[in-house]
């Protein structure tokens, strides 16, 4: 009984599982062959910022490419943080990391992308008091083009491109519109913090282990507008494992759940903001690690997960050309949509909330692109 207990607790320790039979071939997923293989160079933007403060060592950690893939990081910041970006560094060396072989630090983006394998867009423009949505919008299609067309220039040809810097979602939208030669496949934005939150307040309300909760949605835009979605969601019974219980059954109060975790969830990085002066850092870090990990190296099976992906209009009857979240799995670096989970009316009405405000920003920023819609 003891030992049943704490092989349980070993389980709830342990590094998230690998899938090496989905893994993306560059990855290696061989325990023998970790000190011959060839690293992975993962860019960071925002190098000297505070969720690069994290990203970097959870990486360097194996948390991201696995525990059995050598890695090379590429910090790269503005001039002004070049200092920080070597002290950041030079913390890496520190730590001995066995995985990691090396740490590119620059503020020339031709180096700091050439040759990546991922890339992590962290460094965006800060809203300053008095800002006006238009020009923080301006201000950083003009960074996402500029670090996108570098990206299609330099980078490796299967680059994978994480956006988190917000507009994240628009942010990427700009990114894969100007890296031209990389598939729009291959550029997401990040909701997976959201995704992570929402599994968290459901255990919390009905008092389960996170480990427990599987295939929350979080639909839409990662602003004050997505919708966290748990009708297609379950809680696997524990120590009856392999049954599980749908998760609106349990909690069985509509009035909580459109009341109450909605809203938590939407305006959770607003509290964290309130209660620290910062924003979300290390959260968001895990959150950048669980997105790529699962997209590299394959999600469970019959786990779903949500990634902000480029739409082609044929999901969901969401328009096409707007980087919009859904729930995917994944294999071998690509993701493929989960499908046929039919919106009622009231997610429906949440998700065009959230559409519409995807194509108003849309709209904005090809307006400052000069692109026609
Ligand atoms: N999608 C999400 O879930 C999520 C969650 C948390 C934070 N965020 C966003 O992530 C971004 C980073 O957050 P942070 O807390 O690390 O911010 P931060 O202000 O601590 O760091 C940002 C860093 O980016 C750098 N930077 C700015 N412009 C750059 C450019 N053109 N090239 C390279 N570097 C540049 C800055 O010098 C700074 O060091 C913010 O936009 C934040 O709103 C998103």
């Amino acid at each position: 009984m003891a030992s049943d207990r704490l092989s349980v607790l070993a389980r709830q320790l342990a590094p998230p599982p690998v899938c090496p039979s989905k893994a993306w071939s560059k990855i290696n997923v061989n325990p023998e062959l970790m000190m011959s293989a060839e690293p992975m160079h993962v860019a960071i933007t925002g190098g000297a910022g505070q969720i690069a403060y994290s990203l970097a060592f959870l990486i360097a950690r194996g948390h991201m490419l696995g525990p059995y893939q050598p890695v090379v990081l590429h910090l790269i910041d503005l001039p002004a943080a070049a200092t920080a970006l070597r002290g950041v560094a030079m913390e890496l060396q520190d730590c001995a990391f066995p995985l990691l072989r090396g740490v590119v630090t620059t503020s020339n983006p031709d180096e700091g992308f050439r040759g990546v394998h991922v890339a992590v867009m962290l460094g965006a423009f800060p809203r300053k008091a008095g800002m006006q949505r238009r020009d923080l919008l301006s201000k950083n299609v003009a960074i996402f083009k500029a670090q996108g067309e570098c990206i299609a220039r330099v980078a490796d040809p299967e680059v994978r491109v994480l956006v988190v810097g917000n507009p994240a979602n628009t942010n990427a939208l700009v990114l894969a519109t100007m890296a031209e030669s990389v598939p729009k496949a291959h550029v997401t934005c990040m909701t997976r913090l959201d995704h992570n939150r929402s599994k968290a307040q459901v255990a919390e309300r009905l008092g389960v282990l996170v480990s427990q909760v599987h295939n929350v949605i979080v639909w839409g835009n990662h602003s004050s507008t997505q919708y966290p979605d748990v009708r297609f969601g379950h809680v696997c019974d524990y120590p009856k494992r392999g049954i599980s219980t749908p998760l609106k059954a349990m909690i069985n109060n509509e009035t909580w759940l459109r009341e109450g975790f909605v809203p938590i969830v939407q305006g959770r990085g607003a509290q964290i903001i309130q209660a620290r002066k910062l924003s979300s850092a290390a959260s968001a870090a895990t959150a950048a690690c669980d997105h790529i990990r699962d997209w590299l190296l394959g999600t469970p099976e019959g786990e779903f997960v949500s990634m902000g992906i480029y739409q082609t209009g044929e999901w969901y009857g969401v328009r096409r050309g707007i980087i919009f979240s859904m729930p995917v799995t994944c294999c071998g670096g690509e993701y493929h949509v989960v499908e046929d989970l039919l919106p009622d009316e009231y997610s429906k009405k949440m998700m065009t909330k959230s559409e519409e405000e995807l194509a108003a920003e849309r709209h904005d920023a090809f307006d400052l692109l000069g692109i026609p819609l």
